[in-house]
């Protein structure tokens, strides 16, 4: 399956591992890359990441390092947000395709990525908050993993969530926490350097 296929977002797809080493703790790269270089285990046992941390600091990048491994290497995988499955969960009730997609997303993709959690709305809704246990739920008994990104932490999730989604979290996801400054600061002064910069193309 392509990169484009699994709705991995253009940002991220001319991007690799290098442009995070250095940059962001070695323990967490080095756990990125066992865990790409241990799929098939990953597979069996249905361990998925939780990537938090701050705004900018690679959660997403990071996230999609892995499904592109995942896709180099034969898996499925879909790139989604909770408000984009709770949205496709919607439309199936109007529109079978829309069904066959979620049910699909749900339990055939190997590796599902959730980006986000926490920010689908302000008010999280009883309808979100199903979603996500059917999805998590139905992953975790079958042992597919899944992995997320998140701004808030395992504690916040427990009060925003409820104690059935956190305790989904404890039992298959192992934590990685990012820290840092906000990464975009620095590509947008080097973004500025290209529009600004000495070897511009004059054509
Ligand atoms: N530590 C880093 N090293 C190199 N590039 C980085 C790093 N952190 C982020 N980036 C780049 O900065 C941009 C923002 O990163 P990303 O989208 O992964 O952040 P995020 O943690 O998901 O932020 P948010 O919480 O706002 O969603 C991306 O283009 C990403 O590739
Ligand atoms: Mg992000």
């Amino acid at each position: 399956m392509t990169y484009m296929e699994a709705g991995i977002l253009e940002e991220y797809q001319r991007l690799g591992i290098g442009n995070y080493r250095g940059n962001v703790a070695s323990e967490i790269i080095i756990a990125v890359e066992k865990y790409i270089s241990r799929l098939s285990k990953m597979k069996k046992t249905g361990l998925g990441l939780y990537f938090l941390g701050p705004n900018g600091t690679g959660k997403t990048g990071l996230m999609c390092e892995v499904l592109k491994g995942v896709c180099d290497k034969g898996y499925t995988a879909i790139f989604s947000t909770l408000s984009g499955l709770a949205d496709k969960f919607a439309e199936g009730w109007k529109s079978d395709k829309a069904k066959k997609e979620f049910v699909t997303f749900v339990r055939s993709i190997d590796f599902l990525g959730i980006d986000d959690i926490g920010k689908e709305y302000r008010g999280k809704t009883e309808f979100i908050i199903t979603v996500f246990d059917r999805v998590l739920r139905y992953r975790s008994m079958r042992c597919r993993p899944t992995l997320i990104t998140s701004n808030i932490g395992p504690e916040k999730i427990r009060l925003v969530y409820g104690d059935s989604i956190a305790s989904l979290l404890y039992g298959k996801f192992l934590p990685l926490r990012l820290i840092g400054e906000d990464f975009r600061k620095a590509l947008q002064t080097e973004l500025q350097g290209e529009l600004f910069g000495e070897n511009n193309e004059t054509t």
